[in-house]
């Protein structure tokens, strides 16, 4: 993807966002795939059921719709306008809010700590030079404040990825990658 062979640090955080988009016990996709098999449909047809049910923005797309948002808004001091103005319209912020989880979710945590040895100017790791980041943290903090609502999985696997190199249109072609281990595991268990 970026014409270059990783470092050690950047394979150990594709691994990382890998193994922890790989499963998530029954989320809409997994459920797809489970349904479809119960029919005694196929194993690629319960995959590309889920694969449909997955790139939706309020599940796997959501992390794709991450970076466009930051990249819209581009400059920190326009960060709270934005989600302000977005929140009036009672428009979702991607990337925020769980169906299980209402308090944080672990995976965001592990994400942002990842994301975060990328962008750090002191950082061995030092590789974006946006403020991507900082933005994404900003918001965080603000939806906490006015919303009590917590990153997921999807916000910072946005800034991850993108510090690793790998172009938005393939964010959530990758999470189907990887989730299709647990979509599979899933589909053998239902039959
Ligand atoms: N941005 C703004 N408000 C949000 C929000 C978000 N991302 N997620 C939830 N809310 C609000 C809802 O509008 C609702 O407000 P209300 O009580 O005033 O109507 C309240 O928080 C409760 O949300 P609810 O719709 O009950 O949450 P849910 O459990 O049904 O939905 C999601 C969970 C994931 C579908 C939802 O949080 C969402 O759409 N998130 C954005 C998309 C996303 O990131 N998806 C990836 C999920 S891993």
């Amino acid at each position: 993807m970026t014409g270059k062979m990783p470092t050690p640090e950047i394979e150990r955080a594709f691994d990382l966002a890998l193994i922890i988009q790989a499963e998530h016990d029954l989320n809409a996709s997994t459920f797809a795939a489970r349904l479809t098999v119960s029919t005694l449909s196929d194993i690629y047809s319960a995959v590309v059921s889920a694969i449909g049910t997955l790139r939706g923005p309020l599940h796997g797309g959501a992390n794709e719709r991450v970076i466009e948002m930051l990249r819209e808004i581009a400059t920190k001091d326009k960060v709270i306008p934005y989600v302000e103005e977005r929140l009036n319209r009672k428009e979702k912020i991607f990337g925020f809010g769980h169906r299980i989880y209402k308090k944080p979710d672990p995976r965001a945590e592990i994400l942002k700590k990842q994301s975060k040895l990328f962008w750090d100017k002191e950082a061995p790791n030092h590789a974006v030079h946006d403020n991507l980041h900082e933005m994404a943290v900003m918001m965080e903090e603000y939806m906490l404040k006015t919303k009590n609502l917590y990153p997921n999985v999807d916000f910072y696997s946005g800034p991850l990825l993108h510090a690793l190199g790998v172009p938005s249109p393939l964010f959530t072609p990758l999470f189907a990658t990887c989730r299709s281990v647990g979509w599979i595991a899933h589909a053998i268990e239902q039959l």
